[in-house]
Formats: C-alpha cells, structure tokens, sequence
C-alpha cells in the first residue's frame, strides 16, 4: 500500500498530538496548518512546533486564524488540555520554524500542486478550511478525501453548551461553510470517539512499552486524562486520533451511515448543533460518511505503534 498524503489542519492539543504521532508513523504528513481552538493560536502553533521536533521531520507549519470565523468563541478548552494546551508541562522553546505563508494560503497551494493526491485531516475547529473554501471554491475538486473531526450527532456533545461538540461549537460558521461545500467527506465525531476509547490499564501498559513518543504522550495527556476522570469520561478519550486512523486507513471502518449533516447557527439552546438526517426527510445531498464503529483492535495497533511500540 502506498503510505497516504496528509495534509492536517490541526489545534494542538493532546489528542492532536496523538493524531500527528500516527500521521507521522503511518502515513507521509505533506503540512500543519494550524488554527486556535484548545488554546490560543500562540500556543497551538508553538505546539505544533514541538511535535515537529519530537518527530524529527522537516514538516512545515503554517499558522492560521486567531479567531472564530464571525462570533468570538465563548470558551477554549484550556480546563482540558491544560493552559499551554500540552499539559503545562513547560516545553523548551522549539527549534522548528514557521512558514511565512498563511494556513489558508498553504491549504490552497498545496492542494493545486498535488491535485487529488492529498488526503484533509482536520482536527480542529474549521476556520482556516472555511477561510481556504471562500478564496477558492475549487478547494473540494483538488483533495482526494476530507475526514473531519468534529460534530456530535445524537446531541451529547463536549461543551458547556450542551448538544455541541468542541471544534464545531468554537466555529459553528466555519464548520457550516466546510459541510456546505464538499459534495462528501467522512465525519469522525464526538460520541465516536467515546465509543472508541482506550482501557485506562491497557494505555498505560502501551506507555510503558513505548520509546520517547511514548513518554512525551504519557506526559501531556495527563491533565487532560485527570479531568476526564474527574467527570466520569470513561477510559482514554483519543476523538483526533480516531479521525487519524480513518484518514490512515478507512477500512478500518466497520459501520458507517451517510447522511445530510448541517450545523445549528442560532438557536436559543442549540448553536453548534450537528443536525443529521437520518432518514433523508429533507430531500438534501447526503454528504456525510459519518464513522459509527471502526475495528477496536486494528485502531489499537496503530496507535501502540505511534506511540513506538515493536512487536
Ligand atoms: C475535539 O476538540 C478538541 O478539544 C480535541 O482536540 C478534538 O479535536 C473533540 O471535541
Ligand atoms: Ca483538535
């Protein structure tokens, strides 16, 4: 198999780390455009700049939007991640750069050179994807697949606003110009990444038997995996790393449904709401694959080896 081509819009953030950490050991990462969402842009592009340096690898990372799209957000999800988004764990200042393009700009141009052979990761809240679809709206034509993290379609949701789910409740805009203009693309969401969390013991164990990736992880996620015991979050919650292996390999998918997907602007209770189609009563396109269940055990192999486990 020939190793896929990402190109990751990603807000870093502990489970983006682990995403890139399996980009990295699975697939070829093509660029980071980087938005704010977790944290501040400050700290998500500084992230990305750290993870670039764990790795090793020449990747570029283009700096993106400050802000949601139109409203500013209510909240980030420094309470998760920790104030600097990795934990606070106080990371050296990292050697790799910064391009000198925009993450919009970059999304753009390296769509047009490499036509159809680049795969979209995003993992964040879609603002530099928005941004890149207004500019050009052939933006669609030129990448082979979008995966997206983001969405929480039976309505639990992450936020302080009940039925939204983070990356799209930071950005409702954003999210609703990506979902309106790609005909399709596959949508990893929030109650997803529940069902697919890892066993607290097991992940352990892999941390342990893992090389530097591994204790650079097991260090970041801390704080997060604290709080997620603190409010009955069951097990290693890992929603980016979910979207990671789809993007990596979609056969790894064993139950998907595709559905008419909108997003919630207004709403006295429900802006950011993921709004699906079940039964196509609306008569829209149906244009997203949205991921119910993924092999467990395919997905925990790839990432106990980004996490550099042998064997
Ligand atoms: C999403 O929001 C962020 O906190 C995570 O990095 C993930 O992309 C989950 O709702
Ligand atoms: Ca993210």
């Amino acid at each position: 198999m020939t190793r896929p081509q990402l190109l990751i819009d990603t807000d870093p953030g502990v489970d983006d780390a682990l995403a890139i950490l399996m980009a990295h050991a699975h697939a070829d990462i093509v660029g980071l455009s980087v938005a704010a969402g977790n944290v501040g842009l400050h700290h998500t592009v500084r992230n990305a700049r750290t993870l670039v340096d764990l790795l090793g690898a020449g990747i570029a990372v283009f700096a993106g939007c400050t802000t949601p799209l139109v409203r500013a957000a209510d909240e980030d999800a420094a309470f998760v991640h920790g104030r600097d988004g990795f934990g606070d764990i106080g990371f050296p200042e990292p050697k790799a750069g910064v391009a000198d393009e925009s993450a919009a700009l970059a999304l753009l141009r390296l769509t047009r050179e490499r036509p159809g052979e680049l795969t979209l990761v995003a993992l964040a809240p879609l603002t530099n994807l928005a941004l890149a679809l207004r500019l050009d709206p052939g933006l669609p034509a030129r990448v082979a697949r979008l995966v997206v993290m983001g969405g929480a379609v039976t309505g639990h949701g992450n936020t302080g606003k009940v039925p939204a789910e983070f990356n799209v409740g930071f950005d409702p805009e954003a999210a609703h110009v990506v979902f309106e203009s790609f005909p399709q693309f596959e949508l990893v969401d929030w109650e997803a990444s529940l069902r697919h969390a890892f066993d607290e013991t097991q992940f352990d164990e892999w941390l342990r038997a893992g090389d530097q990736r591994a204790d650079f992880y097991g260090r970041i996620a801390s704080t997060a995996r604290s709080y997620n015991l603190q409010h009955a979050r069951r097990g290693v919650i890992a929603a980016d790393a979910l979207a990671m292996a789809v993007a990596i390999d979609p056969s790894i998918v064993t139950h998907s449904q595709t559905c008419a997907v909108m997003i919630e602007l207004d709403g006295r209770l429900t802006r950011g709401a993921t709004v699906v189609d079940w039964t196509g009563r609306l008569r829209r396109p149906a244009q997203a694959k949205i991921v119910l269940e993924v092999d467990q055990a395919r997905f925990n192999v790839m990432v106990q080896r980004a996490l550099g486990m042998s064997g």
